[in-house]
């Protein structure tokens, strides 16, 4: 299980010397439908988040806006023929993987039962009717992959981008949670086979043809805090087909199907942070407002401030890295180009102590490790150097990479984490991911914008900073700056026949 993971890993490197396999022709009109139904499935009708909400019944209504601004559409965008759903969560190539079901006790306004999430209606599919519980209300979001979404158009090195874009979909929800009042709590040391069943994942009837999804995490919602736990198996009634999402797949890519197998299982660990955990406070319109940047205005230098505030919230003690127990095994290297009165160069901000004695001891001895002593974070200067050129070459030759005021490479602790428990290739893939839905929304926060880079040369990142081995890998490239907007690029509401009401009613639904 542990070669299948390593080996997954190294052939999926893209370097100078070539890409990792990926198809040699795409034909775009039969990219897969990005959203998975259950025909035949009951729907229940959900509420949009209110225009002003810091706190939101624990109820349908608080459920709607959860959704919407987690996993719901922020708005139709079309150019020429084309057209495309942008969601609250990004996605590597727009195609999202990620699948969300709502598990409900109890629950104000929704049946007992398991749910899927259908973000293009904003509505929810009963999968399994239970007969009514007892005991205060309770909710769990599940999450799961579709990987065909992702390998139809990157082949192998796709299961990397479901996990990247797991991670971001666990930061949307955290975010959504805290910005409702909510708190979002991962359940820990939940074997892939419980949570396969318990989501409804393993029920081949249903899912006949239709591409397999595979069973990521649980996250219970709660109304302010509590200690997660797993439902109780129920015996319910089922509904509902999986439709089909590509009738005529073209290729193949077993080494997916080795990877995701070699993966199962699950964690935890007990992380305590050494200093309160602290909230933040993103709004609702922040979260609808974010974007990925497709290119950098070159001349903008970002001020001082901006930069290490955006920093500071990478921090482990804030949330949203409060969602799990897991203690920070990925740290950020920085290309820094434009941040006014820094120097050019490469620096690197350890998020554990023990992650910055990792860096030292594997990376070139000659590196500066000068702190940057006005930021107050553990922010290192490695190398003054005009690193634009090579970050945009580094980052598969993408403009953004050296237009940017930084750019972001996350490496994280790998080889001994990952020979002892695979399953935590996912879950550090998880951690990428929250940290680069951080900094989307810290972006937006400060007027700039960001964009997550799935696509990088892994060892050549490698040897810039002196990596020979895998004690260290970077999962995950990030790059932020002030972008340029498109505005050939038409902009359509989300929902057109849905309002969006001013605050929660006081009954708990929308007024
Ligand atoms: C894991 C991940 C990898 C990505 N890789 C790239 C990339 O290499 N280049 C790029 O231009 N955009 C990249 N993106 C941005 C996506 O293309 C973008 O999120 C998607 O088109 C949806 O648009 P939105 O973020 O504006 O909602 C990536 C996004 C994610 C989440």
């Amino acid at each position: 299980m542990t070669e299948t993971a390593f080996a997954y890993h190294q052939r999926t490197k893209h370097g100078f010397g070539g890409f990792a396999a990926s198809p040699d022709t795409l034909d775009w009109d039969a990219q897969p439908n990005p959203f998975r139904e259950f025909l035949g499935a009951e729907k229940i009708d959900l509420d949009l988040a209110p225009q002003n909400c810091s706190s939101a019944p624990f109820s349908r209504a608080g459920l709607g806006a959860l959704l919407h601004l987690s996993f719901g559409l922020s708005a139709w965008k079309s150019f020429g023929p084309d057209r495309w759903a942008l969601r609250c969560n990004p996605s590597s190539g727009n195609l999202h993987p990620t699948e969300s079901y709502v598990l409900s006790e109890n629950f104000p306004g929704v049946a007992d039962g398991l749910h899927h999430y259908l973000s293009r209606d904003h509505v929810l599919e009963q999968r399994r009717a239970d007969p009514p519980g007892e005991g205060p209300p309770r909710l769990w979001i599940g999450l799961s992959s579709i990987p065909w979404r992702e390998a139809w158009k990157y082949g192998e090195r796709a299961f990397r981008y479901c996990q990247l874009d797991l991670g971001h979909a666990l930061g949307a929800l955290a975010y959504a949670a805290n910005t409702l009042g909510f708190s979002a709590k991962m359940v820990e040391n939940l074997d892939s086979a419980p949570l396969s069943r318990l989501l409804g994942l393993d029920r081949a009837e249903d899912f006949g043809r239709a591409e397999r999804e595979d069973a990521d995490a649980l996250i219970e919602i709660f109304e302010r805090e509590g200690a997660p736990s797993a439902p109780a198996d129920k015996i319910g009634l089922w509904s509902g087909a999986a439709n089909l999402l590509d009738a005529r797949p073209m290729y193949r890519w077993p080494v997916i199907d080795d990877v995701v197998q070699a993966t199962l299982g699950s964690a935890g660990e007990n992380f305590v942070a050494t200093a309160p955990r602290e909230a933040k406070d993103i709004t609702a319109e922040l979260i609808l407002q974010r974007r990925s940047a497709q290119a950098f205005n070159p001349k903008h230098r970002m001020a001082p401030d901006e930069f290490f505030a955006m920093l500071a919230a990478l921090a482990p003690q804030k949330s949203p890295f409060d969602l799990w127990s897991f203690s920070p095994r990925v740290h950020p290297l920085l290309f820094v180009h434009r941040v006014e009165g820094l120097p050019q160069g490469l620096y690197a901000l350890p998020r554990s102590a023990a992650g910055e004695a990792l860096m030292r001891q594997n990376f070139f001895a000659d590196f500066l490790w000068r702190k940057v002593e006005e930021a107050n974070l553990p922010l290192y200067l490695l190398k003054e150097m005009d690193a634009r050129g090579l970050a945009r070459r580094l980052f598969c030759n993408q403009g953004i990479g050296g237009d940017s005021s930084f750019g972001v490479a996350l490496l994280a602790e790998f080889s001994p984490l990952v020979a002892q428990n695979p399953w935590r290739y996912r879950q550090l893939h998880w951690e990428a991911g929250l940290i680069g839905q951080v900094l989307y929304l810290e972006a937006e926060r400060q007027n700039l914008r960001g964009t997550g880079i799935g696509c990088y040369f892994d060892d050549e990142t490698h040897a810039l900073f002196g990596l020979k081995d895998q004690n260290l890998q970077s999962l995950y490239h990030f790059t932020v700056g002030l972008p340029y907007v498109d505005s050939r690029i038409a902009t359509e509401p989300a929902y057109p026949t849905k309002s969006r009401p001013e605050f929660f009613a006081h009954d708990g639904s929308n007024a």
